[in-house]
């Protein structure tokens, strides 16, 4: 099987590469596409070096899947021509998440909405949208939810290689002439992701709120976030309150989540660091607290690497189950 991956040599790209190798996804053959920037490079896969390229019109052509992480504006403009050419696109980026003929996948949430494809894309949520839903999902199957309000601590690789080098150039005493980030982000905070809309908020935020309610399929549900960046290399760290209809002690929490498909939960004294998590498939969820006034809400601490379950672990998961249903219908 042939698979194309458009963005191979960004940081979710590359982290593509490695988990195609790492799950044994049954392809034989990649296409590995970038800008003109990268066009004669060669990225490593399956101890081969594969030529990356430019995309054209052609490029899908025999692709069974194509995996997309080169922005919106990219997805917008090659998705069609990959869809054309009968491969199913899995896309990173935000170009087609609310789309209302696009699913919305999670897998361990609502894998089955892949299966409905009519555009043959399908979209792989904001990273940290990925994390916080798992362990909503989790939480509303024992007691529906009210209202969710969370903050992020975002890793520097959310925004990509541009966001690392950033960081690194910061911390080794210069300046980062190209960073993605409105401040010095080395021994900072910034409550800043995204544009700022005229209302206040920032883009990130209304993803967040916007694809928590799609994927939970909970159009009303009041979801209110603040996400920051912060100088971590990998791994977004969210603190979520969620209330909850019907009142849930932190051992109630914990087994819920306990047991749940990616999710692990950690010792009540050992809470989950994103350095610690930087390199796993999980969702980890820790620091589990019942508020001390108000009965019904909770407080989580959810981490996950955004790299991969955040982009790249996530997308090859909805591959699998593509090739898993193509398998189906062929057989
Ligand atoms: N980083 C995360 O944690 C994360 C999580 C979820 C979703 N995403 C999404 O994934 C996408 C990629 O993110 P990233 O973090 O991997 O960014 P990145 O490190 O900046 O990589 C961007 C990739 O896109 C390629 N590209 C740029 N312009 C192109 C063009 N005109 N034609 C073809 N390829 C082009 C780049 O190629 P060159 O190397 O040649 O420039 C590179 O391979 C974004 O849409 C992002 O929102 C990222």
């Amino acid at each position: 099987m042939k698979v194309a991956v458009l963005g191979a040599t960004g940081a979710v790209g590359r982290t593509m590469l490695r988990i195609l190798e790492d799950r044994g996804f049954p392809a034989d053959e990649i296409v590995p596409l970038a800008s003109e920037r990268s066009a004669g490079t060669t990225v490593r896969w399956r101890g081969r070096d594969w030529t990356v390229r430019q995309p054209t019109p052609d490029a899908f052509a025999g692709c069974e899947i194509a995996l997309f992480s080169a922005g919106a504006t990219r997805s917008r403009e090659w998705a069609p021509f990959a869809a054309g050419a009968g491969a199913v696109v899995i896309d990173n980026s935000s170009a087609w998440r609310m789309h209302p003929r696009v699913p919305l996948v999670v897998p361990e949430v609502n894998g089955a909405a892949a299966a409905d494809r009519p555009l043959g894309i399908i979209a792989n949520p904001n990273c940290a949208t990925i994390q916080l839903v798992v362990a909503l999902a989790a939480l509303h199957r024992q007691s529906e939810l009210r209202r969710v309000v969370i903050t992020t601590l975002q890793a520097v690789s959310g925004a990509g290689q541009g966001g690392i080098d950033a960081l690194n150039a910061e911390l080794a005493g210069g300046t980062a002439e190209d960073s993605p980030f409105v401040a010095r982000i080395a021994g900072n905070a910034i409550p800043w992701i995204g544009p700022r809309l005229e209302d206040g908020w920032n883009e990130e935020e209304e993803k967040i709120r916007a694809e928590t309610r799609r994927i939970l399929n909970l159009p009303a549900l009041p979801v209110a976030a603040t996400c920051v960046r912060v100088p971590v290399e990998t791994g977004h760290s969210i603190s979520a309150t969620v209330d909850l209809a019907r009142p849930l002690s932190p051992r109630a929490i914990r087994e819920a989540l306990s047991g749940i498909e990616g999710l692990v939960v950690s010792d009540a004294d050992r809470d989950p660091l994103a350095r610690d998590v930087a390199g796993t498939d999980e969702i980890h969820v820790g620091h589990v607290r019942s508020d001390r006034d108000l009965p019904g809400v909770v407080h989580l601490w959810i981490v996950a690497d955004n790299l991969r379950k955040g982009a790249a672990t996530n997308a090859v998961q909805i591959a699998e189950t593509v090739v898993r249903s193509l398998a189906e219908s062929h057989g």
